[in-house]
C-alpha cells in the first residue's frame, strides 16, 4: 500500500492528481462564525451551497485582485474545498479555468503553491512571494487537501456528477454567475489523464439534456482540456515504461540491460502485464471487473514501474529519490492556524491523504483506460492539448505520445505524419511540439511532472496559445 501510494500519488510530493473528492477528515476546532464568513444555500440542489471568506490577504497580494476560499458543499456532509482568483489583468472577460490535481486524492493545492498559482511559499514556510508566471487568468483550484465530510467516490466516473454538481452550485450563485458564459478552460495534470476525460465528457452529456429540455440545469461548455503528464492509457504507459527506462531520450539507459531483460518478461510474459491489462480492459465494467483491473494494476506497478524507476525520483529522473524540487514549505504554511483562520479551512492539510485513494484502488480505476473518450473529444474538434515534461518517468511523454497516436479520431493520419518542430522563446528552444487543427501535442525540454514549476515561462507561453486558440509555434 505504501508502495503504490508513492508510486503514482505522491506522497512525498508531488504530484499527482486529483479532485474533488470530499475527503473524511476529523473536523478541527477552527472558528467559522467569525465576520468575513459567508454562506449561501443552493435552492436547486437538496444539501448543497458554498461557504467562503472574501480576500483573505493570503496568496495573492496584488491591489485590488478578488479571491475567494472555502467550501462547495456538494451533498450532505460532503465539502469540497476551492480557492478562486480573479485574473491580474482584464477580470471582466478572462476565460475562467479550472485546475485540478492529481492522485487520485491528491489536492489541487499542489499546482496553485508549486506550480501555476497566484504565489510561491518562502524557505521560512510563513511567508509568500507572487508568481510573475501566474497563469494571467481567472484560476479556481479544487482540491482535497481542506476537504472533509463522507467520501462517496471511487471511481473516476463516480468522481464526474460532484465534480459538475459543484460547478452548477457555484454557477447559481450571483457571486459566480457571471462566470457560466466564460470561456472554460479544464487544466489538470497526472491522473487527470483519467479525470479530464471522463468530467469533459459528461459535462458534455449533462449539456445536451439541458439542450433537450431533460434537465433544468446550466450548461457547463469545456472551451479547451489541458492535460500535462496524464495518466490515459495503462496499457500502452506501462509498455512506455520499458522503453523509457531502455532509452530516454535526452537522458540515454537509465537501468541496466540485466533490469531491463526482467522488466520486459514482466511485460510480455505468460499472465505479464499486457496480458492483465487487456484482462481489465476486455471486463469492462463488470462487477468482476474490479477485482481483475486490481490485479493487473498491482501487478504492473510492482513488476514494471518499481524495476524500471529504480532509484530515480520517478517525478523527475535528473534527481535522485533523495533531493526533491519543488519544495514542501507550502504543506506547513497552509497548516498554519492564522493561515487557515484567514482562509477558512476547517480541517488539517494534507496533501495527499491516503482515504481517497484506497477507494479508487478498490474498483482498479487506477488500471483501466480513458483514451477512447480523449479521442472523441479530439474527434469533436475540441481545443486539446496533451504535453509533459521530459525528465517525468512517471507518466512520461514516451507514454503520453504513443496514446495519443492510438487515439481512434479523425486526425490520426495526419498526426502520425506531422514531424515534431521545435517551439522556441527568443530563439530557445522550449518544447518539440505537433499540431493538427486544434488538437496539440508537447513535449517540455527540461521539465519533471509538475511542468509549470520547472519551466515555467515555457508553460505560461503554451497556456497562452491554448487559450487564445493559437496552434502551438514559436516566439
Ligand atoms: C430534494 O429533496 C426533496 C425532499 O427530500 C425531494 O423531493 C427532491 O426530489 C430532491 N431534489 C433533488 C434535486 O434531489
Ligand atoms: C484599488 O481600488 C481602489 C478603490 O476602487 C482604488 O482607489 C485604488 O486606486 C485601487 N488600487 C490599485 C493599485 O489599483
Ligand atoms: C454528517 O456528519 C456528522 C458528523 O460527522 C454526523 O453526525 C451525521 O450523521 C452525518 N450525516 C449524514 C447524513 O451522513
Ligand atoms: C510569520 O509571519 C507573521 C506575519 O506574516 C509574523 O508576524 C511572524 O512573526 C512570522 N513568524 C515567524 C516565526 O517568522
Ligand atoms: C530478474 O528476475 C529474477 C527472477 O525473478 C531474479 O532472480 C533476478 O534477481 C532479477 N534480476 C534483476 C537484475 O533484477
Ligand atoms: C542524491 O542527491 C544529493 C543531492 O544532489 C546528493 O548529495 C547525493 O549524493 C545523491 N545520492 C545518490 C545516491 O546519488
Ligand atoms: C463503489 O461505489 C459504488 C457507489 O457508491 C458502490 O455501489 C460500489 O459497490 C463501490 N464499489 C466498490 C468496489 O467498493
Ligand atoms: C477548432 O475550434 C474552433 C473553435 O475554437 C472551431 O470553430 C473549429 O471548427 C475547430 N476546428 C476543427 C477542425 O474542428
Ligand atoms: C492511425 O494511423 C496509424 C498509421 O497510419 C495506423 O497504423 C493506425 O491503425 C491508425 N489508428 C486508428 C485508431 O485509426
Ligand atoms: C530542437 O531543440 C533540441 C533541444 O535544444 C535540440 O537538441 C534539437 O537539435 C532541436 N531540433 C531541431 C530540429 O532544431
Amino acid at each position: 500500500m505504501f508502495l503504490r501510494t508513492l508510486v503514482r500519488v505522491g506522497v512525498t510530493l508531488i504530484a499527482s492528481l486529483s479532485v474533488l473528492r470530499a475527503v473524511s477528515v476529523v473536523k478541527g476546532d477552527l472558528d467559522t462564525t467569525e465576520a468575513g464568513h459567508v454562506e449561501i444555500q443552493s435552492k436547486v440542489h437538496n444539501a448543497t451551497g458554498i461557504r467562503y471568506v472574501k480576500n483573505s490577504g493570503i496568496c495573492e497580494t496584488t491591489p485590488n485582485v478578488t479571491q475567494f476560499s472555502g467550501y462547495i458543499d456538494v451533498g450532505t456532509n460532503m465539502s469540497m474545498w476551492f480557492w478562486f482568483f480573479e485574473s491580474r489583468n482584464s477580470p471582466e472577460t478572462a476565460p475562467f479555468t479550472l485546475w485540478l490535481n492529481g492522485g487520485p486524492g491528491c489536492s489541487s493545492m499542489i499546482g496553485l503553491f508549486q506550480e501555476n498559482g497566484p504565489c510561491l511559499v518562502n524557505a521560512d514556510r510563513n511567508s509568500t512571494t507572487l508568481n510573475p508566471y501566474r497563469y494571467a487568468r481567472i484560476i479556481a483550484p479544487i482540491g482535497t487537501g481542506f476537504s472533509y465530510g463522507t467520501d462517496a467516490v471511487n471511481s473516476t466516473e463516480a468522481a464526474a456528477p460532484f465534480v459538475w454538481t459543484a460547478f452548477q452550485v457555484l454557477f447559481e450563485s450571483q457571486l459566480f454567475s457571471k462566470y457560466a458564459s466564460r470561456e472554460f478552460i479544464f487544466g489538470t495534470e497526472s491522473y487527470g489523464g483519467h479525470y479530464g476525460p471522463s468530467f469533459v465528457t459528461y459535462f458534455e452529456e449533462q449539456n445536451a439534456l439541458i439542450a433537450s429540455g431533460e434537465i433544468d440545469a446550466v450548461p457547463v461548455v469545456v472551451s479547451a482540456l489541458m492535460i500535462n503528464n496524464g495518466w490515459y492509457d495503462p496499457l500502452i504507459q506501462n509498455i512506455a515504461y520499458l522503453n523509457f527506462a531502455t532509452y530516454a531520450p535526452g537522458y540515454g539507459q537509465l537501468q541496466p540491460d540485466d533490469v531491463l531483460k526482467n522488466i520486459s518478461d514482466a511485460l510480455y510474459g505468460p499472465d505479464g502485464c499486457v496480458v492483465q491489462e487487456n484482462a481489465c480492459y476486455a471486463a469492462g465494467t463488470s462487477a468482476h471487473s474490479n477485482k481483475i483491473c486490481r490485479d493487473a494494476d498491482n501487478y504492473c506497478i510492482d513488476n514494471v514501474f518499481v524495476p524500471a524507476v529504480g532509484d530515480y525520483d520517478s517525478y523527475d529522473i535528473r534527481q535522485n529519490s533523495s533531493a526533491l524540487f519543488p519544495p514542501e514549505y507550502y504543506v506547513h504554511y497552509l497548516r498554519k492556524k492564522d493561515v487557515m483562520k484567514k482562509i477558512g479551512a476547517q480541517v488539517k492539510y494534507k496533501e495527499c491523504p491516503d482515504a481517497p485513494y484506497e477507494e479508487f484502488v478498490k474498483t482498479g480505476d487506477d488500471a483501466r483506460t480513458w483514451l477512447p473518450q480523449l479521442s472523441a473529444l479530439a474527434n469533436s474538434g475540441m481545443k486539446i492539448l496533451i504535453w509533459a515534461g521530459d525528465a517525468d518517468m512517471n507518466c512520461n511523454w514516451l507514454g503520453g505520445h504513443a496514446s495519443v497516436l492510438a487515439m481512434d479520431w479523425y486526425g490520426n493520419e495526419t498526426l502520425h505524419n506531422t514531424p515534431f518542430t521545435n517551439m522556441t522563446i527568443n530563439g530557445t528552444p522550449v518544447a518539440a511540439v505537433q499540431n493538427v487543427d486544434n488538437f496539440s501535442f508537447a513535449r517540455v525540454y527540461g521539465a519533471g511532472h509538475e511542468v509549470a514549476a520547472f519551466q515555467p515561462q515555457a508553460a505560461l507561453e503554451i497556456f497562452s496559445q491554448v487559450v487564445h486558440k493559437e496552434q502551438l509555434h514559436s516566439v
